[in-house]
């Protein structure tokens, strides 16, 4: 008999959880003083974090379609620096925790998260 694995998307809890765990990474971020102000800063928020419901979604296996631009241009100019990343990763897996995900599927996450890292940081 074979097992299939849930997928990515599925473990995350689909549309509605991925949703749930943008709100508290973006919760997360604002509180954060390594980062807040750089997304105190952004003039729409709300489109942030639509735009990265909708990244994390079509990332991690599901449906839906990412609208925005690539990691790269999205970043280019901000001069992000190693702890800046490396605090968005630590709001990453609490937002997964707060939200009940298991560690193996953070884990897994953060692997993803970490190869975004020459799009994102000093580009
Ligand atoms: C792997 C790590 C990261 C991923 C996957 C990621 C993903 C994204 C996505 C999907 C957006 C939305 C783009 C849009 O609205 O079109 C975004 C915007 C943004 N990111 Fe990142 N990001 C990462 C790391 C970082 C880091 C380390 C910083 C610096 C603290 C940062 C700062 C920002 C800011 C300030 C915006 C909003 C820009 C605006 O208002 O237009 N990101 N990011």
């Amino acid at each position: 008999m074979t097992q299939s694995v849930p997928s990515l998307y599925e473990r995350l809890g689909g549309h509605a959880g991925i949703t749930r765990i943008t709100r508290d990474l973006l919760r997360n971020h604002l509180a954060n003083p390594l980062v807040s102000a750089r997304y105190a800063r952004s003039e729409d928020l709300a489109r942030v974090e639509r735009r990265a419901v909708e990244f994390f979604c079509a990332g991690s296996g599901g449906p839906e379609t990412y609208s925005g631009q690539d990691m790269l241009a999205t970043h280019k100019g901000m001069n992000i620096s190693e702890q800046e990343f490396v605090a968005v990763l630590d709001d990453a897996m609490a937002a997964l925790e707060t939200n009940g995900i298991d560690a193996p599927t953070r884990t897994e996450v953060l692997g993803i998260l970490w190869s975004l890292k020459g799009e994102v940081v000093r580009v």
